[in-house]
């Protein structure tokens, strides 16, 4: 079945899993498996939307010619349901982002480690940026460059569905509802985000940077 405008996404889940299946530092495979488990439930969400959208779509003809109180219905189903999607694919995109964000030593070098250096001055000033940030949201950071300026900046949201989708290339994301954390850390939030730097596979955050 053709699912036209809103795609079906892919689930990347088993990727993850395999990365995941010895823990990440001081994560634990425990609590990693179960927050893929739970952005893989989100994707088949979104998907099942698609694919009644696509539905929507081969009977849009009979569809308009229904009773006028249906008709009205009927169009405010889809309006939720556009909605649903489009909030569904900023937590998959941001739930993708950070698990790949995660992988190796923490250790920040090459073109990353430059661009940092320019717009931070320092990777440690990145880091202080970034955490004070992410200590005062329950949504997400994510370390983007603004296709306008050239720049690298720390963007917040206390949204769980937010993603900057617009003008900006998302090169890392860190998760910060209390799922992310709670069974490994606790509520010490601040040593979350520690263990967090302490993981980042900056070569393939690297990866994320837009051609310019
Ligand atoms: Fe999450």
């Amino acid at each position: 079945m053709a699912t036209d405008s809103l795609k079906v996404l892919t689930d990347k889940s088993e990727v993850f899993l395999k990365k995941f299946e010895n823990g990440i530092g001081k994560f634990s495979a425990n609590a990693l498996n179960k927050h893929v488990a739970l952005y893989s439930h989100l994707l088949q969400e979104a998907n099942s939307i698609a694919n009644e959208f696509s539905q929507y779509l081969d009977n849009w003809p009979s569809f308009q010619n229904t009773e006028a109180a249906e008709e009205s219905f009927k169009k405010e189903l889809v309006t939720s349901k556009i909605g649903q999607w489009f909030s569904l694919y900023g937590k998959i995109a941001s739930h993708e982002l950070y698990f790949s964000s995660l992988g190796r030593n923490g250790n920040c070098e090459g073109k990353i480690k430059e661009l940092l250096e320019i717009n931070f001055d320092s990777v440690v000033r990145f880091k202080l940026d970034f955490k004070i940030k992410a200590l005062y949201s329950t949504g997400w950071v994510w370390l983007i460059m603004d296709h306008y300026t050239g720049k690298l900046f720390n963007l917040s949201s206390n949204r769980e569905d937010a993603f900057p989708f617009s003008g900006m290339s998302p090169l890392l994301a860190i998760d910060l509802a209390e799922h992310a954390y709670e069974s490994d850390f606790g509520s010490d939030k601040e040593a979350y985000i520690e263990e967090f730097f302490n993981d980042l596979d900056w070569k393939e955050i690297e990866k994320n940077l837009p051609i310019m």
